[in-house]
């Protein structure tokens, strides 16, 4: 039997759910649920079996729903959630889980206390590279691990282009990598030490780096920024995990087509290129489908609390940003050239839908 669900939000995400659903055979797109016009307009025509609304409370009242993909911004997502328990809806959520921490930490309760199944989408954890690595430090290959390096610099998202309930770079989309870092130190932070600079002279830093120590005495240091050549003539990006344990390393790259990882064991060495995977939303969904027809939650699921810790330690981190020497290095001229080139690019890194 195909799993009933209501799409709340139908821009970049939402579509990118839309398509894997539909591809996957599992699901049946009962709703789709967006405010803008434009949106719902492509809804109709991607999804012409679904009913395309502009208000949400439709999907929560229809009983024959059983999820709700909560694919609109973080403002937006709490009430979503509240309903969603109260209707007694299983919730597949974007993050932020909410626009602020303690929300976000309502939601976490909430949904902990619900009977109901959830997720979040912190995609980096459903990646065929990362559950890769994961293996080979279980197998004791690298020895103990010790150090945790993570970068991810694109010519992405730029300050006023959207997501603005989502907060600056770091935030939105750095919290991945505070989860990641968290996810495999397998513990919570301890110590941090964050420097930016605001690019551009913009008021909030766009570039990040933070380091610091996990309880377990892992280190680590994460570096995250949309920063990365936004004027260039041909845009490139650099993005890796490099990990090192007592005796051996892993380490992954991509170019968001082909991810290479590179294993070098006590035992076993391996060069592994296989496709990126995107936003591995596949993956999500399947486990997710899997654990509403057996009714048993895939522990490969992130956790609504995952997502919370995760924002809350990158919201800390940009706060400790602020708290040290920031300086300010370009003019916001170059920012309105860099949003000016954004708008007029078919195809670029993190680009909003028109
Ligand atoms: N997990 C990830 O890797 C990842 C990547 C990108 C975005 N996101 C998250 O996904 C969410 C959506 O991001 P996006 O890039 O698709 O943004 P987007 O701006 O492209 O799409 C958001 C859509 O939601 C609609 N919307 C806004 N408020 C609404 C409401 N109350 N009800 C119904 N529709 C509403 C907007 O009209 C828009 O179509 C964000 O919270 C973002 O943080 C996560």
């Amino acid at each position: 039997m195909r799993i009933k669900v209501g799409l709340i939000g139908f821009g970049r995400m939402g579509r990118c759910y839309l398509k894997e659903m539909q591809k996957s055979g599992r699901w049946d797109v009962l709703y789709i649920c967006d405010v803008d016009a434009d949106s719902r307009e492509l809804a109709k025509r991607l999804s012409p079996e679904s009913k395309i609304i502009e208000n949400e409370q439709a999907i929560f009242e229809d009983e024959r729903v059983q999820v709700v993909g909560l694919f609109a911004l973080a403002d937006s997502r709490k009430e979503q959630i509240e309903k969603a328990i109260q209707s007694g809806k299983h919730i597949i959520s974007e993050k932020p889980v909410a626009d602020t921490i303690d929300k976000e930490w309502e939601v976490v309760d909430l949904t902990e206390n619900g009977e109901n199944l959830s997720t979040v989408n912190l995609y980096l954890r459903n990646s065929w590279y990362h559950q890769a690595i994961r293996q080979f430090i279980a197998q004791g290959e690298i020895g103990e691990l010790a150090i945790l390096r993570i970068c991810h610099m694109t010519p992405g998202l730029a300050p006023g282009e959207g997501h603005e309930y989502e907060g600056p770079a770091f935030h939105d989309c750095g919290m991945h990598y505070v989860d990641l870092a968290r996810w495999y130190a397998g513990c919570e932070y301890k110590t941090w030490h964050a420097q930016g600079i605001n690019m551009w002279n913009y008021k909030e830093p766009w570039w990040i780096q933070c380091h610091g120590t996990f309880q377990n005495g892992i280190v680590f240091d994460i570096t995250q920024g949309f920063v990365y050549g936004q004027l260039s003539k041909d845009q490139t990006h650099n993005s890796y995990v490099d990990i090192i344990g007592t005796k051996g390393i892993a380490r992954m790259t991509h170019d968001f087509k082909t991810a290479v990882v590179d294993l070098h064991g006590v035992h076993h060495t391996h060069h592994i290129e296989k496709p990126f995977g995107d936003k591995n939303i596949d993956v999500l969904c399947d486990l997710f489908a899997d654990s509403v027809q057996t009714g048993i939650r895939n522990p490969q699921l992130p956790l609504i609390r995952d997502s919370a810790v995760a924002s809350e330690y990158a919201w800390e981190f940009l706060r400790d940003a602020h708290t040290h020497d920031l300086p300010a290095i370009g003019e916001l001229k170059i920012l309105e050239q860099i949003r000016e080139r954004r708008k007029n690019m078919k195809n670029g890194y993190g680009l909003l839908p028109k």
